[in-house]
């Protein structure tokens, strides 16, 4: 079989499928669940992965294609899927490279939605995950290997956390046992951060966040580094044909990007958690000004933090780009045009007093989310961490104390204001 290339060609619903229309001419969103074809030989083309256009928004759909376009050259890669959630991104690239009984390595600062899936949900798949502490030496990192790892998982910059991914390390760690390394990117967004340059070879959002900007639209992302070897003996349902469309073999027949069409044409077809055309439009809504806002987001966050460093009431300040920060020199070598919009400060006093010190906030919300161009706050001790036990909430680092502040773009003085009435 030739090697063909999957970037799902566009045509709209009126062009139905003609190869003279196969540019592509998406002005709007295409609100479409299916396609036109002429002859039965064409649609049969497309089931047999020898054709590329649209058949069925649950695959593919036009308006969704032009934001994975959009992210994949943000990033670099050579492809993107889009799907219904940043989870729906994180589920699937686990089960693209893991089936029953295999195992993968994952840094254990993470998005505590991310950390139940792989200690909870994928355990009762066969699938199990060993946490590290991704500022261990490289011997201890090791030692979580074992001979079905099938991938190591980290985030960039961790939620909530703060903690900036020793990329040198990772890389070297994930290329020493010729395993794929998988970043979620969510947080620093391909403006802050380009995984692709720092030895990653998948990358994962959660749109939801930043990209989306507005807290809109739920979405996610799956990007292809396109710079991994499969056919290293190590995974077979690359390399083997796959029945379910005619023997393909993704490794060998779709060279430039197997990972996300063997994603989208086998778990995305047979899973479903496809993002909505509305949503892809407002999510490439998200992309015209991101690096605007992400440019805002950082500046006034360092500022929030620096002035949050000289106040009584306040234990400690978590974020990357402050000089007493111990992710300092990793920030300005991953991170050198900001480090996000998202920060972590303890408050002085317990549990309780944390609480009622957010109650008096009121420019910034209480909202579970990031991202959003307006400023929240979450206590992740009580929210979005808390179906983990203190033990390990401890053990991630997240005291009772801890708020997790995403700052808005709004004009700093005013957020620093409320922060100042709240103290
Ligand atoms: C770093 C990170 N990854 C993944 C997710 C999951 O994304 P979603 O909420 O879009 O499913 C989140 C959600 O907060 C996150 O913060």
């Amino acid at each position: 079989m030739a090697t063909k290339k999957l970037h799902i060609a566009t045509r709209t619903v009126q062009d139905g499928y003609s190869p003279k229309n196969s540019e592509p001419r998406v002005a709007g969103i295409i609100q479409s669940t299916t396609y036109k074809f002429d002859t039965a030989e064409q649609i049969a083309d497309v089931f047999d992965l020898k054709d590329t256009a649209h058949i069925y928004s649950r695959i593919s759909n036009p308006t969704v294609n032009q934001l994975e376009e959009k992210i994949n050259s943000l990033e670099g890669g050579t492809g993107a899927l889009a799907l219904s959630s940043g989870h729906a991104a994180v589920t699937l690239a686990i089960l693209n490279l893991c089936s029953t009984g295999d195992h993968f390595v994952a840094a254990k600062s993470l998005y505590g939605g991310t950390i139940n899936l792989f200690s909870t949900t994928l355990k009762k798949f066969g699938i199990t995950c060993t946490f590290v502490d991704q500022d261990e030496t490289m011997a201890e990192l090791q030692k979580a290997i074992k001979p079905n790892t099938k991938l190591i998982f980290a985030e960039s910059l961790t939620n909530p956390g703060m903690e900036v991914l020793d990329f040198e390390k990772f890389a070297a760690f994930a290329s020493k046992n010729r395993l794929p390394l998988v970043i979620d990117n969510t947080f620093p967004t391909p403006v802050l951060c380009q995984p692709f340059k720092h030895g990653a070879n998948i990358i994962i959002h959660s749109t939801t966040k930043f990209i989306d900007g507005h807290a809109t639209s739920l979405g996610g992302v799956i990007v292809d580094g396109g710079n991994f070897n499969w056919e290293n003996g190590k995974f077979p349902d690359f390399t083997e044909p796959d029945d379910s469309y005619h023997g393909a073999r993704y490794a060998i027949d779709f060279k430039a990007n197997p990972f996300v069409v063997k994603a989208r044409t086998q778990l995305l077809r047979d899973l479903g958690p496809c993002m909505s055309p509305f949503n892809a439009f407002l999510t490439s809504q998200g992309c015209q000004t991101l690096a605007l806002r992400m440019e805002r987001h950082s500046e006034n966050t360092l500022k929030l933090a620096q002035w949050l460093e000289k106040q009584k009431n306040v234990e400690w300040v978590k974020y990357p780009e402050l000089e007493s920060s111990p992710y300092h020199k990793l920030a300005l070598k991953y991170l050198p045009n900001g480090s996000s919009g998202v920060m972590a400060f303890g408050y002085k006093g317990g549990i309780e007093e944390t609480k009622q010190f957010i109650n008096r906030l009121e420019l910034a919300k209480l909202v579970v989310h990031v991202g959003d161009i307006r400023t929240s706050v979450v206590h992740p001790a009580s929210m979005t961490h808390r179906q983990l036990n203190e033990e390990q909430l401890m053990d991630i680092k997240i005291t009772p104390n801890l708020i997790r502040v995403s700052v808005g773009i709004e004009y700093i003085d005013d957020i620093i204001a409320d922060f100042e009435q709240a103290l």
